[in-house]
């Protein structure tokens, strides 16, 4: 059963092909770079972009899986959450394709996504567990009760992780995107250089909040000055990575406890993050609990990730029909 997936939410367009809920032989991401000039997003040129690639991205991905339509027997995409303007050109051309060909079609919640690419990157992780999903748009804490079920335990009240890590970078005279950047100077610089603030570390909550941190540190930029900031950029970086680790790491814990639960997995762009690899693993391991990570490229937006719940949902018989339409908001459960 094989199966393609479209992902065009955001700046990344990608087309995978599946032949099973684990397996990706193909998954092409193509990551638009005209928007590191603007320093963010600009949703036109994203759309824009997506138009022009999708289709010469959707031939390479049949060339390179040695395949053709009629080898295939559905269609997933990402229906939202996301800019509705890429969203639209991703969800149209799986709605034309599937009308031509009588392929099945099915739309995917981009959150939903995230969590399967967990299961693409390990042949033995089972529901239950604990989802720590964390990009530039979101940051939940889900408990994945099984298959295509989840309660979620909490978000973020303002800003995502990753958009903490974009703004900051941006402050910081850093470019965009900002996370791998960030990650990459963090590598030698010193955690504890200030102590930047912990939202809620000490709650019981599973809410998150990093506006304040993001306030924080260009509170500490304004006031030390651009020399300071220059001269100490690595350990700047460090120490703000360090607080958004912290509360992540520890509100991760304390979900898998509350919930009972003895596996927790990330995803999303941020779960690329080395330091959040690999303080969750050294916690995690601490409090008997496991881990399971997707290698990065699987953790920021890919189609194969999208085609995973996609074959789980079909397998499963269900399908959408050509009312699909692309929703800029989307919860996760409804
Ligand atoms: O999942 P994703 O590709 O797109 C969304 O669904 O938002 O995540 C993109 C986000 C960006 O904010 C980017 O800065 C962040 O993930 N990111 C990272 C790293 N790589 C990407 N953040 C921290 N460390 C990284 N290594
Ligand atoms: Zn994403």
């Amino acid at each position: 059963m094989k199966i393609l997936g479209i992902e065009t939410s955001c700046d990344e367009t990608s087309v995978a092909v599946l032949t099973d809920m684990r397996t990706a032989p193909v998954n092409l991401v193509y990551s638009q770079v005209d928007h590191a000039k603007f320093g963010g997003i600009v949703p036109e040129v994203a759309s824009r972009q997506q138009i022009k690639k999708l289709p010469p991205l959707y031939l390479q991905a049949l060339r390179e899986a040695g395949i053709g339509l009629d080898d295939l027997v559905g269609i997933a995409v990402t229906m939202g959450p996301g800019l509705v303007g890429s969203l639209l050109v991703g969800v149209n051309f799986a709605k034309a394709l599937a009308w031509s060909s009588g392929l099945a079609l099915i739309g995917i919640n981009h959150l939903e996504g995230h969590i399967f690419s967990n299961f693409l990157a390990s042949s033995t992780l089972e529901p239950p567990f604990i989802a720590l999903i964390v990009s530039g748009g979101h940051t939940l804490l889900v408990t994945v009760t099984d298959y295509l079920e989840y309660h979620i335990l909490g978000q973020t009240r303002d800003d995502a992780a990753g958009e903490a890590y974009d703004k900051v970078s941006k402050l910081l005279g850093l470019g965009y995107p900002g996370g791998m950047i960030i990650d990459n100077l963090a590598r030698k610089g010193n955690p504890n250089f200030h102590k930047f603030p912990r939202a809620f570390i000490k709650d019981t909550s599973f809410e998150f909040s990093f506006s304040g941190l993001k306030t924080a540190v260009a509170l500490y930029v304004k006031d030390k000055g651009q020399r300071f900031v220059e001269d100490n950029l690595a350990d700047i970086c460090a120490a703000f990575q360090e607080a958004v680790v912290d509360v992540l790491v520890e509100k991760s814990i304390l979900a898998a406890e509350h919930e009972k639960i003895d596996t927790i997995v990330i995803a999303g762009g941020v779960a690329a993050n080395s330091r959040l690899r690999e303080k969750l693993a050294h916690k995690a391991k601490l409090a008997g609990k496991k881990t399971f990570y997707p290698p990065p490229v699987l953790c920021t937006d890919n189609a194969a990730m999208i085609a995973s719940a996609g074959y789980c949902r079909l397998a499963r018989g269900q399908r959408s029909d050509f009312k699909l339409n692309a929703y800029p908001y989307l919860p996760l459960v409804e």
